[in-house]
This record gives C-alpha cells, structure tokens and sequence, in this order.
C-alpha cells in the first residue's frame, strides 16, 4: 500500500474514532451524570477533547506558537493513529478520575497579595541535595516512542535544555544509559519491580550504575487495568501493530531496554499483586539510592510509608489509569502532607495543565509538581521542541502568578494564598 494511502484510511480511521467518541453517551452526554462530573465532562472531555470543530490549533506550524498546553493536545490527537491516542488518553472504566484531576483544580481559588516586591522571583527548589530551577517535573511515562521515534531520548534532551528534572519510566522505549547521555546528568528511576526480584535486584544495580539518585516505586500500579478508551481505539486503528512491536505480555517486556540481557522467563506481570509493606523495607535493604514511593494518596498509607522509611512521596493516581475513585490527587494532597508534618517531601501529579495548577499544589503543601500527558503531546506534536515549548509554557504560566499574586519564592506560596470556591 502506498504511503499517501495508508495514511488516508488513518485519517479515515482516526476521524471515525472521534465521530465515535463524539457520539458516546458516557463521554457526551453530561446530563447522564450529575453534579460536578457533569460539570467535568461538559467542559474539558466531550466539549473540548472530542470536538473536532474546535481546532484553533490547526494553524500552529511551529512548537513556540502554541498559547497553551493544551493546543498541544488537539495537535497529538491529530497527529496520532487512534490506538497511540487512545493509550495516552484513557484512564479506566469511565475515564472520570482523569478528568476530575484536572476539574478539580477548578474548584480552588488563589488569594492574591498587591504591593510586594516580586521584580525578582526565585522559583528554585530543593530535593534530597540537589537544587532545581522550578518545582516542574516530568512523570516517567512508558513507551513514549509510540509518540515519536526518539521518544524518552527526545524529552532528556528537552529537560536538559530546560534545566528539569525528569522520572525514567521502567518500560521506557530507551535505556537508562541513552537517556542519562541525553540528559547530561542523572535522572530518577522508576521502578516496576515485576513479580522476579533477581530482575528486580538487577534493575536497581543498573540504575545505581547510571547514576540514578532516586528510585521511584510505583505501588499504585495493577497489571490488567479496564482501560476502556485504549481498547476502544483499537478498534478504530487496523494497523498490523506487530511490524513495530511484539504482542502479549511477553513480547512487550522483550521490547523495553530496562530487561536487555536479563532472564525474564519467569515474569509474569509488572507488579505483583501480593506484595505488602515489607517490600518496601526489601527495597530500601537494597539500595543506596533514595527511595521514593509513587501513588499514595490517603494519610493512612503516608504514615506507614514515613515508618517503613521512605524518603520521599508522590501522591498520585497514575493519571487515572489505575483505577476510577473520582478522587482527584489535589483533593489527596492535604491529608498527606499533613501526615508527613514535613519530614520527606512530598510531590504530586495528575490534571496539571496550568502554571496556576502548579501555584495550587504548591499551597497546598507539594515540594514539586509533576506532569505526565502533556509531555507526551507536546513529543508527538514537535518531537523535543514540543516537549520544550510545553516545559516553557508551564514554567512561564507559574512565573506570571507568582508575580500577580505577590509571592517572591516558592517557599512564599503557603496556604493562605488559596481557598476553596463556594
Ligand atoms: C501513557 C502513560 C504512561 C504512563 N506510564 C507510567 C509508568 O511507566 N510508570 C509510572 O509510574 N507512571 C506512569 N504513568 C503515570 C504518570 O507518571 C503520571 O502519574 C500521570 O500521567 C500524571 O497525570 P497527567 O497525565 O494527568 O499529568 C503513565 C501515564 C500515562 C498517561
């Protein structure tokens, strides 16, 4: 088949998928659903996301001319097949812990103070030693070379550019080797410890060898989540997928850098579903890296982590892809800062999309904050200037709010400066 055709019966697939998802009840009918779900899906979802109408972003030609990052959004979902679209896009079952991350945000006001002296701003932060620009962080996010060939190289070398921090996903289409050059320094592994602790064991060593200063476990992570919109995209793409990458379980491990010349007949799954806290222990026994855990999200859970001695949390819910709570992370936010009183830093992720969201989670006690999506639209949109311009556009939107509501610092931006709206 030529290319010209293959890639209009993809156009042709691509819009019936969004015609499809236009049309489905769940994601375009708000009424269905009461209260602030509703609310949720009128305004972001079925209004902006499945619209192919709204396309002021047509006309972007280069990463700089987007206003916002959510253009970069509408561009990846142009530019994506429907089953690369679908992967990023879905959460579980209703999708609706996804949408409410985001929503959620807009339910907190910023309490602005006039008359302070913010014509020098010092947005830097500390984390285990190491001082950072701003608090913006990337979420390790798998497989990114489904969004460009150069996948997680692509954006090492845009955080690099942009002095961030960045999170390498276990099944990251890279190698931590290649993303480490790409970066010029270190960047913290994260870790699906797989139900084999020799893999698990020989992981971390290859991280500590990169240079790895901190280990990222992922405890909110079920293997077979009902990731309805992924499967529904499928549907809508009949590429053969196995010309880029090998089916089943199996075939998918073959394919990620991270198990490169380890035995991995005996995994079964990314997380086994019968570990406990003492894992937890387990890996602290076997690392010099600091450990830190990803998906807590109640203050039970953060007061056993700090006992089991972890040196720092992430609160988040795997962008919503773990399971459907309706519990946006910024509403988990509080009750584990408040159970940590300080002690380890404490990050967040999930529905960040604005500088004010960041300014947000930073009055409510996060150290940093972290984001996973819009990395990814930004990559399949411009490859690294995509990511850049997005990293660009996060840092300059949470610059402009600190100066407008009067904090010269991060460590300024308390509690006083937001309140819930009526
Ligand atoms: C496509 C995709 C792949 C992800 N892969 C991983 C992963 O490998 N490990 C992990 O801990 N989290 C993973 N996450 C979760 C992110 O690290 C992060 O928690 C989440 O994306 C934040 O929400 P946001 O996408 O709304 O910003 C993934 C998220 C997405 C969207």
């Amino acid at each position: 088949m030529s290319v010209t055709r293959s890639a209009s019966r993809l156009a042709d697939s691509r819009r019936t998928f969004l015609r499809y998802l236009a049309l489905s009840p769940a994601l375009a009918s708000p009424l269905l659903i009461p209260g602030s779900l509703g609310k949720a899906l009128a305004s972001t979802w079925a209004a902006r996301a499945f619209d192919e109408s709204d396309s002021g972003a047509e006309s972007i030609q280069s990463a700089d001319q987007a206003v916002n990052v959510m253009e970069f959004e509408e561009l990846a979902r142009k530019a994506l097949p429907p089953a690369h679209f679908a992967y990023l896009a879905t959460g579980v079952d209703d999708d609706a812990t996804v949408r409410l991350n985001h929503e959620a945000y807009q339910h907190i006001e910023i309490r602005s103070r006039r008359l302070i002296d913010v014509a020098k701003l010092d947005s830097s932060v500390e984390l285990f030693g190491t001082r950072w620009e701003t608090p913006i962080f990337l979420c390790p996010v798998s497989s990114m070379r489904v969004f460009d060939p150069e996948g997680e190289v692509a954006v090492a070398r845009a955080a690099a550019n942009k002095h961030h921090l960045q999170m390498l996903s276990t099944v990251a289409g890279a190698s931590i080797e290649d993303v480490t050059k790409a970066r010029g320094a270190p960047v913290w592994q994260q870790l699906y410890p797989t139900n084999d602790w020799a893999v698990t064991r020989a992981m971390i060593k290859r991280a500590e060898a990169a240079g790895s200063p901190v280990l990222v476990f992922t405890v909110d992570h079920m293997d077979n989540a009902n990731n309805e919109t992924q499967t529904r995209g499928r549907r809508f793409d009949d590429r053969d997928c196995s010309a880029c990458h090998e089916k089943g379980f199996a075939g998918y491990v073959r394919g990620k850098p991270a198990f490169d010349g380890l035995d991995i007949s005996k995994i079964r799954a990314l997380y086994d579903p019968s570990f406990t806290w003492d894992y937890v222990k387990r890996l602290k026994d076997a690392t010099r890296m600091k450990l830190v855990l990803k998906g807590i999200v109640t203050r039970e859970d953060a007061e056993i982590a700090l006992e089991q001695g972890a040196d720092g949390i992430v609160v988040s819910n795997h962008g919503g892809r773990g399971e459907d709570t309706l519990r946006p992370t910024i509403e988990c936010l509080p009750e584990v800062v408040a159970a940590v009183k300080g002690k380890i830093p404490v990050l967040v992720d999930g529905g960040i999309r604005r500088g004010t969201d960041i300014f947000k989670a930073l009055a409510l006690g996060a150290t940093a904050v972290g984001f996973g999506r819009p990395q990814a639209w930004g990559l399949a949109a411009f490859g690294q200037s995509g990511v850049e311009a997005v990293l660009t556009i996060l840092r300059r939107e949470l610059e402009k709010i600190m100066r407008q509501a009067g904090t010269q610092s991060i460590r300024d931006i308390t509690r006083a400066f937001v309140i819930p709206s009526a």
